[in-house]
């Protein structure tokens, strides 16, 4: 079992990572036993929701639970609400808790609801896919998507705690998994050539390799809570794989998307050897590293990016495996970039 401590400045927090970990237990070190609500998808719930609520409930919490249809389409503010009033019909109170058992999907929907149910009140995450685990369970982002823009409502809400057991990964489908993958390079390219090395040679277990991006995303998050500066550097390839998922209308996976982004600028900007590194542990792992969409329509998406500001977009440039830099560029030196960057995934590839 690992142990990694995140020191946001609104609340210090404790991620727990190991093999088969026991929810209720762990929970009743942070938390004394109350009502919990514990939402959760349908794919989620059919596959672990019994077993969590057993060994919360063996622990002293009284549980409750709401379960949604699974899948991007539920990050709504009709879900949302479907969510809050149940709540009030269960009498959930302030100094009760919400659990999100599940993906980015649950965490990020859960978390919103706790920023905003009577004015904010406490959530714990339960990371069930790697994404969630490695990316979305950590560092506070809570969001639901509307229907012409994707995590536009929502608040920075830290959770009490993560729990998150990597027994779970072992339901997963192959590519959802490959998804949490695609992050998890990322931290590797941003931060940590060390980290990118044993993924690459495939040696690390699921727990180092949760705890390793955790580790990086709480010292980022440290640093930049709010996302104003030095946390821009998390946003490597998914300037290009956010436009990827939307002219996808989103049957291209958000790691998918990164995965691409990531090919593209590794290409671009990095020394064709440690390109080369980047684009076979890529495809090691069964990650896409292109889509068959125009550049200059996938450039423009650029616009609907939220770290835009005037006519410039902030993106992240890797300098060398492990090191990055953030650029601002306008909307024409970014399609050249995508270009060059395309061009050279074909010719090495
Ligand atoms: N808040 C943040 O900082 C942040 C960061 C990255 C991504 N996100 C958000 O996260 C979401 C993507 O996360 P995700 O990929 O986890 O999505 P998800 O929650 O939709 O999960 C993907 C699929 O896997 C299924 N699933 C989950 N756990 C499973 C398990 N253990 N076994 C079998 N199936 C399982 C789900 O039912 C779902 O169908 C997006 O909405 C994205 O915007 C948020
Ligand atoms: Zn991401």
């Amino acid at each position: 079992m690992k142990k990694i401590h995140v020191a946001a400045s609104t609340k210090e927090y404790d991620v727990i990572i190991g093999e088969g970990l026991n929810y209720g237990a762990l929970l009743k070190e942070v938390h004394a036993p109350c009502k919990l609500m514990v939402v959760s998808d349908d794919t989620v719930f059919s596959l672990h929701g019994e077993k969590t609520l057993q060994s919360l409930q063996d622990a002293g919490f009284e549980t409750r639970t709401f379960v949604f249809e699974h899948g991007e389409k539920s990050k709504t503010l009709a879900v949302a609400e479907k969510l809050m009033i149940q709540m009030i019909e269960e009498e959930i109170t302030k100094t009760d808790l919400l659990v999100a058992l599940g993906g980015g999907v649950v965490g990020d929907l859960t978390g919103m609801v706790a920023s905003v149910f009577l004015r904010g009140m406490n959530f714990v995450q339960f990371p069930t896919t790697l994404l969630a685990a490695v990316d979305s369970s950590v560092g506070g982002k809570t969001a639901v998507d509307l229907p012409n823009g994707k995590n536009m409502v929502g608040a920075f809400h830290q959770p009490l705690t993560v729990l998150c057991d990597t027994d779970k990964f072992k339901t997963l489908p192959e590519e959802i998994y490959a998804e949490g993958m695609a992050e998890s390079i990322k931290y590797g390219i941003i931060y940590d050539a060390e980290l990118f090395e044993k993924i690459e040679k495939n040696a690390i277990s699921d727990e180092e390799l949760v705890a390793a991006c955790v580790q990086i995303k709480a010292d980022i998050v440290a640093k930049d809570e709010f996302d104003r500066g030095p946390r821009h550097i998390l946003n490597f390839g998914h300037t290009l794989g956010h436009a990827v998922e939307t002219l996808s209308e989103y049957t291209i996976g958000h790691g998918q998307g990164v995965a691409i982004g990531m090919a593209a600028l590794c290409a671009a900007k990095l020394p064709e050897n440690e390109a080369k590194r980047v684009l076979h542990v890529l495809t090691d792992r069964k990650l896409p590293l292109k889509a068959d969409f125009d550049i200059h329509d996938l450039a423009v998406q650029a616009k609907a990016d939220k770290k835009r500001h005037g006519n410039l977009v902030r993106v992240v440039l890797p300098i060398s495996i492990g090191e990055v830099e953030l650029k601002d560029v306008n909307l024409t030196e970014w399609e050249e970039i995508l270009k060059d960057g395309t061009d050279k995934v074909n010719s090495i590839m």
